[in-house]
């Protein structure tokens, strides 16, 4: 019987002997990452979550481990022991779980300087092997190219590798920072349901069906934003909760169907308060994750802010990322004063304003310029390339570019044959353009004018370098976007919607406007954005019943449609709520961040692939046509699996 776990207790970690624990017994449990056969001697790195040691398997030492561990009073050394020790190590393989006992000596003259433990190595007195396991399917290594499907199938494995080690470490940090935080910002952690009312609008929901109440559906929560506004009607003043949210949409790098959220809440509160609360949260956690210390970059501890009109205008989205420059230059007001000059298109956007068919203050067509500039130094094919980035964004026509020469005119360009002189050199000065640049031009309805131009910006950018690299340069570059607007027009159905949700509070002056002109109308909410990711957005919700009731007004939704839909609520907020106000942070998109991940998938446990599914244990699958009996479910895409057959993977109800 082995004395490992019962006698012989761990005393370190894999990856915390340093030279101060030279001449020390320990006693280390790991997996065997690395082994080198040197017939008498074999050299084994034990690896944990902290990282790895060298461990010396060889028969002759035994004598020297003896009488240096006698000097520290160490466990007796048994040469049979050594042996069996050695015995072991011979048959050991890759990720076989170990345990040793043994004498921590210098590496003096043979140091590993790639890792933390590489002044030292264990010379091993007495070993024990807990477990075997089988050849793994990929080496388990920092860098390797194995496909990620195989990754994610054997996630247990890919666990291993220290990058995913350290980013889930990291999340326990930004989670730790996070509760010390906001508990001593006197906000408490409370819990909301997950089972909820399915209500219309929003992301989509995944729906839950009851057994008990057959035929029925819980949805999924997608947040916990009703549940903690009745937090505040209660009284209980600030909350948060590190939260799982779950939302059927379409996936992309920074979306998974189950992500987390920081969420908060707090009673009488302005925007900027809720501001203040957060940017502190960030310093804390940026500290707690990496030791960077965020004033050195923002010296009054306050992360700029920016209303959402500019940062469309200048960006053509709301998470502009600032790590560098290229802005968009509107080009609208040049060109409608200019009758379109000459360019066709141009003069049919210029004629739709001057005949008041268009308006200026809710442009729906505009015109935005972009310089490339000279010392980018690209070719004419590098350019192409960059257009064709542009093909996949919906609406999308073409690009119109020219080269400005010495003499301020346009080259490589079909529009220098219609434009007018005075135009082109309008426009030359509007962009600030100067020989060698290329201009790019793009125009037509205002969403794809936007979309295609803030794809751009960031391609130019990957394209030309301007992006530095993980872990160099001034890198974190925070901005609020504030005051967006509180109602959008929905072409299809005629009507305004809810741009974010209908609860956001209008800003005071806006209010007069609900009726007569809601496009105009901007509320109080915000996001925040890291290196153009949305990593945060919340609103100051609309407490006050009666501008709650014009609100819905201007949605058409009427009484019993808001009653039906949000009943609960309206009666809560007529029930003494206090103004209030809140956001949620995104702490998935946080943690790949600050890690550095490309994908939202590197710091998620267990995450979903970009079809949301488990490539580990199959889900989703199909149920047996009992099971769908019993909940009063019919599916139509596919025969039910008959009754008794096994689920597809054999994983069995693990997720009950
Ligand atoms: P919102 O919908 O903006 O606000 O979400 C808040 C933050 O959550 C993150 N996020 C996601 N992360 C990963 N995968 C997703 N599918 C996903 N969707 C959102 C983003 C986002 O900024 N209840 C409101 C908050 C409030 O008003 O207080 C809400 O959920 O980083």
């Amino acid at each position: 019987m082995s004395r490992f776990i019962d006698e012989l207790k761990r005393t370190h970690r894999c990856g915390e002997l340093r030279t101060a624990d030279i001449g020390k017994e320990v006693v280390l449990f790991g997996w065997v990452a690395r082994r080198r056969d040197h017939g008498g001697c074999i050299f084994i790195d034990l690896r944990d979550r902290t990282g790895v040691t060298q461990i010396v398997f060889d028969v002759s030492y035994a004598g020297a481990i003896q009488s240096e561990l006698q000097k520290v009073g160490g466990g007796e050394v048994k040469p049979e022991q050594v042996a069996e020790a050695h015995a072991a190590a011979e048959k050991a393989r890759s990720e076989w779980v170990i345990g040793v006992r043994g004498l921590v000596k210098s590496r003096e003259g043979n140091v590993n300087e790639k890792i933390d433990t590489g002044a030292i190595e264990v010379w091993v007195a007495e070993a024990t092997v807990f477990n075997r396991a089988e050849t793994p399917p990929f080496e388990i290594a920092d860098d390797i190219e194995t496909r990620e499907e195989i990754r994610l199938q054997y996630r247990y494995l890919d666990l291993r590798r220290a990058p995913l080690q350290r980013a889930l470490r990291m999340r326990h940090e930004v989670n730790r920072a996070t509760r010390n935080y906001l508990s001593d910002q006197g906000c408490l952690e409370l819990e909301t349901p997950f089972l909820v009312k399915y209500t219309p609008g929003g992301a989509r929901n995944f729906l839950v069906p009851s057994r008990v109440s057959a035929g029925k559906f819980y949805a999924l929560a997608e947040s916990p934003q009703l549940y903690k506004q009745l937090f505040m009607v209660a009284g209980f003043d600030r909350y948060f909760q590190i939260v799982k949210c779950f939302r059927d949409e379409d996936l992309r790098i920074d979306r998974q169907p189950e992500f987390t959220q920081i969420d908060v809440e707090l009673s009488f509160v302005n925007q900027d308060d809720v501001f203040r609360l957060i940017e502190g949260l960030v310093f804390t956690i940026w500290k707690a994750a990496l030791g960077i210390d965020l004033t050195k970059l923002y010296p009054s501890g306050r992360f700029p802010q920016m209303p959402f009109a500019e940062s469309m205008a200048r960006f053509g989205n709301d998470k502009p990322d600032l790590r560098f420059g290229i802005e968009h230059v509107d080009l609208t007001d040049l060109i409608i004063e200019q009758g379109g000059g000459g360019v066709p298109f141009w003069v049919e956007i210029a004629e739709k304003y001057r005949s008041g068919k268009l308006r200026r203050d809710v442009p729906a067509e505009i015109v935005k310029g972009l310089v490339i500039p000279a010392s980018a130094n690209l070719s004419r094919q590098q350019t192409e390339e960059l257009e064709r980035g542009l093909r996949d964004v919906k609406g999308f026509r073409g690009l119109a570019r020219a080269k400005l020469a010495e003499d301020g005119s346009w080259t490589q360009s079909p529009l220098s044959k219609s434009i007018t002189p005075e135009l082109r050199q309008k426009l030359n000065e509007a962009l600030g353009a100067k020989p060698g640049d290329i201009l790019c031009f793009q125009f037509g309805k205002t969403d794809v004018v936007h979309t295609v131009m803030a794809k751009l910006r960031v391609d130019v950018a990957k394209k030309i370098g301007l992006i530095p690299e993980y872990g160099h340069g001034d890198q974190w570059r925070f901005l609020w976007v504030t005051n967006p607007p509180l109602f959008e027009y929905d072409e299809e159905t005629g009507r305004w919607a809810a741009a974010h949700h209908a609860f956001t509070r209008p800003i005071d002056e806006h209010v007069p406007l609900l009726e007569s002109d809601p496009a105009r109308v901007e509320c109080y909410r915000y996001d925040l954005v890291l290196n153009g990711f949305e990593i945060g957005g919340g609103s100051i919700r609309l407490h006050d019943p009666d501008v709650q009731a014009r609100v819905f007004k201007t949605l058409g939704i009427d009484e019993r449609d808001a009653r039906d839909k949000f009943g609960f609520l309206l009666d809560a907020l007529r029930s003494g709520a206090p103004p209030h106000g809140g956001i949620a942070l995104g702490m998935d998109r946080l943690s790949m961040l600050l890690s550095g991940a490309p994908t939202l998938r590197d710091v998620i446990p267990f995450p979903k692939t970009n079809q949301g599914t488990d490539q580990m244990t199959g889900a989703p699958v199909a149920v047996d046509a009992a099971q769908l009996a019993e909940l009063r479910v019919k599916t139509v895409v596919d025969e039910p699996r008959p009754a008794g057959a096994a689920s597809a993977t054999g994983a069995g109800s693990a997720g009950a």
